[in-house]
């Protein structure tokens, strides 16, 4: 049953192959003073930093730069962008890059006027900064689909110090007042991180499906999101610059993690668990390390919903049903999920990732265990579903 809840999301979108032109407009509602913040430098390679830059200019601003955010930021860049965003007093953060650099925006908006231990209250304890706290607001320029971090509140930060990945979803607060969508943008992206941002989708929808037994929208809207990422990714593997394929990831992406198809549902969350750990230990690319645990984990909570895991199969991988019971066929969904992991090129194995058996005590220590899935994890059912993965 769907129940009670109050649905709003404060993120305006932008979206399509001319979407970068909205930038000078949507950057007008702000002050002077911007802190422009990106990654590595494929934004300078692809020309997407020419065009934010004009635009920037275009609308007046002063321009602060934070750039080397780097996939899974740390909690130590965290705390250099807080600095520079308070010395310099700015308006507004605007992230240009994929989830690292926007979730990246949002934790150095929360600790930028933040006087307490930033990590322990925030990631470790799950507070929300007070209601007085002053909050920078963020825009968002997305290069790169997969987390859904342009519409939501999510901000997975790792201490390297600690080696532990976590995540913490913020108030609307912290989300970002508006986000570019160009699909065109994503075509640069290399086929290892399209194909890890596809994985992320597809398991931030089975995340939120693999949860409850009852009947409610939010799952069929579950299914038709996973049918669209498994048809766009058959496109885009084969044709990285098909628009229409592109789009559809794009688009998929931010709704597959804007809080849309959580409504009415517990909610598992477990692979990302799994996932943040090796990461934290390895620091492999994230939907890589969803990909690699996903079909051990699933099969491992598969006998707890049966039907669910049935349904999965026969709506999502178009599966025929007669004369099949509901285990195997419930089965087959997961083969049919594993073959498509290979398909696309998906990770399989954690030890493609860098974990070896040695660690997988300490990514077992470091998984934070959640009890919204159908099967709430005991340490040694994290150790078995890790040594499956291997
Ligand atoms: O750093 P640059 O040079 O920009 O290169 C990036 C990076 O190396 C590159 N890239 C991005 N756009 C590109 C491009 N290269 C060429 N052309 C482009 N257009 O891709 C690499 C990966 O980027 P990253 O931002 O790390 O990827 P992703 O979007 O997958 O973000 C991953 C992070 O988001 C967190 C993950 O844990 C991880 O830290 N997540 C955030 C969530 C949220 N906010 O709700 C939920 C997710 O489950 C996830 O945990
Ligand atoms: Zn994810």
């Amino acid at each position: 049953m769907l129940g009670n809840f109050i649905y709003s999301n404060p993120t305006t979108l932008y979206f399509g192959d001319q979407a970068q032109k909205n930038i000078t407009e949507a950057l007008k509602g702000f002050g002077p003073k911007v802190l422009l913040t990106y990654g590595g430098g494929s934004i300078k390679r692809n020309g997407i930093y020419e065009q934010v830059c004009e635009a920037l200019k275009e609308a007046g601003k002063q321009v602060t730069e934070v750039s080397g955010v780097m996939p899974n930021p740390t909690l130590g860049k965290v705390l250099e962008g807080a600095r520079i965003a308070r010395e310099n007093n700015v308006d507004l953060i605007l992230a240009v890059g994929g989830g690292s650099t926007i979730d990246y925006a949002k934790a150095v908006s929360a600790a930028a006027y933040y006087e307490g231990d930033v990590w322990q209250n925030f990631w470790v304890k799950q507070k929300e900064p007070a209601a007085d706290q002053h909050i920078i607001p963020i825009g968002a320029i997305l290069t790169m689909a997969g987390t859904g971090s342009e519409m939501n509140g999510g901000s997975v930060i790792t201490n390297e110090e600690t080696k532990m990945k976590i995540g913490k979803v913020f108030s609307q607060r912290l989300m970002p007042k508006f986000a570019i969508l160009n699909p065109r943008y994503t075509f640069s992206v290399p086929r290892y991180q399209m194909v890890a941002g596809i994985f992320d989708i597809m398991s931030h929808i089975m995340e939120q499906y693999f949860s409850g037994d009852d009947d409610n929208t939010s799952d069929y809207l579950a299914e038709g999101l996973m049918r669209s990422v498994i048809a766009s990714s058959r496109v885009a593997i084969k044709d990285p610059e098909n628009y229409e394929a592109r789009s559809n990831i794009m688009w998929s992406a931010t709704w597959a993690l804007n809080t849309l198809i959580g409504e009415g549902k517990k909610e598992d969350w477990m692979v990302h668990m799994i996932g943040h750990a090796i990461s934290a230990y390895t620091h492999a690319t994230h939907g890589m390390t969803l990909a690699a645990v996903s079909v051990a984990y699933y099969r491992h909570i598969m006998p707890y919903a049966v039907k669910r895991f049935a349904r999965f199969a026969k709506v999502v991988w178009e599966i025929p049903s007669q004369n099949k019971s509901d285990l195997q066929l419930a089965s087959e969904g997961i083969d049919a999920l594993a073959a498509w992991i290979k398909e696309i090129g998906a990770a399989s194995e954690i030890s493609s990732l860098g974990a070896t058996p040695d660690m997988l005590e300490g990514i077992a220590d470091a998984t934070i265990i959640l009890n919204g899935g159908y099967k709430v994890l005991d340490h040694d059912e994290v150790i078995k579903i890790l040594q499956e993965s291997l």
